[in-house]
């Protein structure tokens, strides 16, 4: 995995919030934009957690803010994204990441349980998108990038509504892309493959699973949360300035 992040210059000084930083992937973009100067406040459900990431970046002398939000409530997801925003002085760049993928049975699932998977891996992802819009307006742009996934593309059968809603992302990055780039806001999305996180370890992969995917990967290695921190940081900074409604994938080259 790459040792350390890549350095972009234009990110010192910016507003950026990280939803679902608190563990995992997340986790690691909130040290990675900690360690590019910039001002940076996540959202999580997990206060224990973030309070756990807040002592060891507090050793390397960085203050990242954090507010506990479940972002399956849409009006709590809103009150958040603006605290946070008047908190940091504004909002420059918005990471999209928190999500939750639970097995789900084809049998077992309800509207209700459905609903539920949507409302944690979909919802918002728009209404956080847009809550940022005055702090992005009133800085006269800003950049916005979507976690999805390459797991609606493997066509597993155990997660229906997660793959729904991973897809739905692709279509909901175009969308606002559209809608925003006359704005000077730019909306990516990035799609990673097998990442070796604490929960999927602790929940999903096996030896023998991780061996099934490095060999179907190009590059013979997992890759971990630090392989997605320079594509984040790219799309989050003006190095990237000409791209939007774009779909980048980062998965070993598994697909
Ligand atoms: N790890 C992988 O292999 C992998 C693969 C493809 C895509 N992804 C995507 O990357 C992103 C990050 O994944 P990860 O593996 O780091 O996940 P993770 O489960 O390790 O971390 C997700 C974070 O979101 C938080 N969260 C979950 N539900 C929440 C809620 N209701 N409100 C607020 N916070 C909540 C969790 O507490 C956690 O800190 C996700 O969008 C995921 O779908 C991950």
């Amino acid at each position: 995995m790459p040792k350390s992040s890549p350095f972009y210059g234009d990110l010192a000084g910016k507003a950026v919030l990280v939803t679902g930083g608190a563990s995992g992937i997340g986790a690691s973009l909130v040290g990675a934009f900690c360690g590019q100067g910039a001002r940076v406040g996540f959202l999580d459900i997990d206060a224990a957690a973030a309070e756990a990431l807040i002592a060891t970046l507090a050793k390397g002398g960085h203050t990242p803010a954090f507010l506990a939000c479940d972002l399956r409530d849409a009006a709590a997801v809103t009150e958040a994204v603006t605290a946070m925003g008047e908190r940091l002085g504004g909002l420059d760049i918005l990471v999209n990441n928190a999500a939750r993928d639970d097995r789900q049975d084809i049998d077992a699932l309800t509207p209700e349980s459905w609903d539920e998977s949507q409302a944690v891996n979909l919802r918002h992802f728009f209404f956080a998108a847009q809550a940022a819009l005055p702090f992005m307006r009133a800085a006269g742009g800003g950049a916005i990038v979507n976690f999805s996934s390459i797991a609606y593309l493997l066509n597993m059968g155990d997660i229906p509504a997660y793959a729904t809603a991973k897809a739905g992302i692709v279509g909901l990055t175009r969308s606002l892309a559209g809608r925003l780039g006359p704005e000077n806001i730019r909306v990516n999305c990035i799609l990673p493959g097998m990442i070796v996180t604490e929960r999927q370890k602790q929940l999903w992969l096996t030896e023998q699973s991780i061996a099934r995917m490095v060999e179907r990967q190009c590059l013979k290695r997992a890759l971990a949360p630090q392989d997605l921190v320079g594509p984040c940081l790219f799309l989050a900074s003006s190095a990237s300035g000409g791209m939007t409604a774009q779909s980048i994938i980062v998965d070993g080259g598994a697909t």
